[in-house]
């Protein structure tokens, strides 16, 4: 059964199909539910999405069909945040899909006060449950507008992973993410920076003196969104990781003491 599921996802493309075929084994309850994930495997639904989860900085998080797959070279973005982010700091994931980001950095620094929204109803649903364990709390809607005011000028780190791929490729994208993931988590509009200027825009209104909004981009968007954090007024700093073929841009408010110790 094995050897024979290996061999059908690997004629349907798939890299890591002794990895796959494990994870779905062990996900499946009885051999008709095993064969009906191979069979949406082999038509390119993505892993995630049938097994229901994603493996993310170490942590099981609840993937629903649509919602967008946390990548790994996301971890680095995390990895970033954690190291500036103190016990008790004030988080906001901002487009937060899933929630794994937050989840994560709930995980990895103590008693932070997290707090995470999306306009997707399907991703707010599961970050609810990606998130619950840490008392964090989702909102659904555009960008800023559903998080209580009261959060303005006191968020320590403010996390968002954008959608930041241009319109036009969109269609160069892996089928798995353009035909199965939502296409308001992909589209970045014409030169892919569209959310990502709304998001830097306002952040100086939400950041605590000294906090910092940390963002995922690409390498070659990277003199844009630089120009787009200084025209904020924030102090903007790149950060790289060959290993997980990951940018991150890391504004800091400088109304204030940074909150990195
Ligand atoms: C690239 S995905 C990232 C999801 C999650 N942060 C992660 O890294 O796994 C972008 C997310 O932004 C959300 N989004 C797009 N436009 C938005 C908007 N105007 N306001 C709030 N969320 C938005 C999408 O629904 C999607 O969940």
């Amino acid at each position: 059964m094995f050897t024979f599921i290996v061999t059908r996802l690997q004629a349907a493309g798939c890299i890591f199909a002794e990895d796959e075929t494990r994870l779905l084994i062990s996900a499946a309850g009885t051999p008709a539910e095993l064969s009906a994930m191979v069979d949406q495997r082999v038509t390119g639904l993505p892993l995630e999405h049938i097994i229901g989860w994603a493996e993310f900085c170490g942590l099981r998080i609840a993937v629903d069909p649509g919602v967008f797959v946390p990548r790994r070279r996301t971890e680095f973005l995390v990895r970033e945040a954690a190291a500036l982010a103190r016990r008790g700091a004030v988080v906001v994931d901002l487009c937060c899909g899933s929630g794994a980001l937050g989840a994560a950095l709930a995980a990895a620094v103590e008693h932070i006060e997290l707090h995470a929204a999306d306009i997707d109803p399907a991703a707010v649903q599961c970050a609810h449950r990606n998130i619950a364990a840490a008392g964090g709390h989702v909102y659904e809607g555009d960008l800023y507008e559903p998080l209580p005011a009261a959060l303005r000028g006191r968020v320590d780190v403010l996390l968002a992973n954008v959608p930041y791929v241009p319109t036009d490729a969109i269609g160069l994208l892996p089928p798995e993410a353009r035909l199965h993931e939502a296409r308001m988590a992909l589209d970045g509009g014409a030169d892919g920076l569209d959310v990502l200027r709304r998001v830097v825009a306002a952040a100086p209104l939400w950041l605590a003196p000294g906090g910092y909004l940390l963002v995922e981009t690409s390498e070659r968007q990277v003199p844009q969104t630089l120009d787009i954090f200084e025209r904020s007024g924030l102090i903007p700093q790149v950060a790289s990781s060959d290993e997980l073929d990951a940018t991150v841009v890391i504004g800091a408010n400088p109304n204030g003491q940074n909150t990195r110790q």
